[in-house]
């Protein structure tokens, strides 16, 4: 039974459902790890610095370090290993492999689910910081990109590789980067 300083919460995680008692204090991160142990989001600066923790909720980014559990109850969320379909994966992920968009990989999760979220955003035509013309349809060069996923940091420097995957994903060759 919940004490006055706990909640259930239930949470779809990668299409699986699942109830849990929770702390208030717990965030979204530590439940998905420590509670449910998936391990596809995660913990790097536990600040809200890297990005390395982020899933999608609804299509769109959440970092998951910065959240508290109890905020989304009800969710449903999805995580690097939620992406493919069976053994297929994702476009994204595919493109990460095939450009070789990483090193060590623990950004790695992080980087593909945000960038699924900013190709659709890009779709959707929502303008970043960067974005010159808020009338027309927004191109996604190197700028943008880099701009769109500069909240997600990669201490191994894989950054020309991730440009080069993204634009591989876009259908175009972009500046390139990669071998
Ligand atoms: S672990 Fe969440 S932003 Fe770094
Ligand atoms: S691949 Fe190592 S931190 Fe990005």
């Amino acid at each position: 039974m919940a004490t006055p300083f706990e909640s259930e919460v239930t949470v779809t995680v990668d299409g699986v459902a699942h109830t849990l008692t929770l702390d208030h204090r717990t965030t979204l991160l530590d439940a998905l790890r420590d509670r449910l142990g998936v391990m596809a989001a995660k913990k790097g600066c536990d600040h809200g610095q890297c990005g390395s923790c982020t899933v999608l909720e609804d299509g769109r980014r959440v970092t998951t370090c910065l959240s508290l559990a109890v905020a989304h109850d009800g969710a449903t969320l999805t995580t690097a290993d939620g992406l493919a379909d069976g053994d297929e994966l994702h476009p994204v992920q595919q493109a990460f492999v095939d450009l070789d968009a990483f090193q060590c990989g623990y950004c790695t999760p992080g980087q593909v689910c945000s960038t699924v979220a900013m190709l659709d955003e890009a779709r959707e035509g929502r303008p970043s910081h960067v974005t010159d013309d808020l009338t027309a349809e927004i191109a996604l060069d190197d700028a943008e990109i880099r701009e769109r996923l500069s909240g997600n940091l990669c201490r191994c420097g894989a950054y020309p590789n991730i440009i080069a995957a993204v634009h591989r994903v876009l259908g175009d060759t972009g500046s390139g980067g990669a071998r």
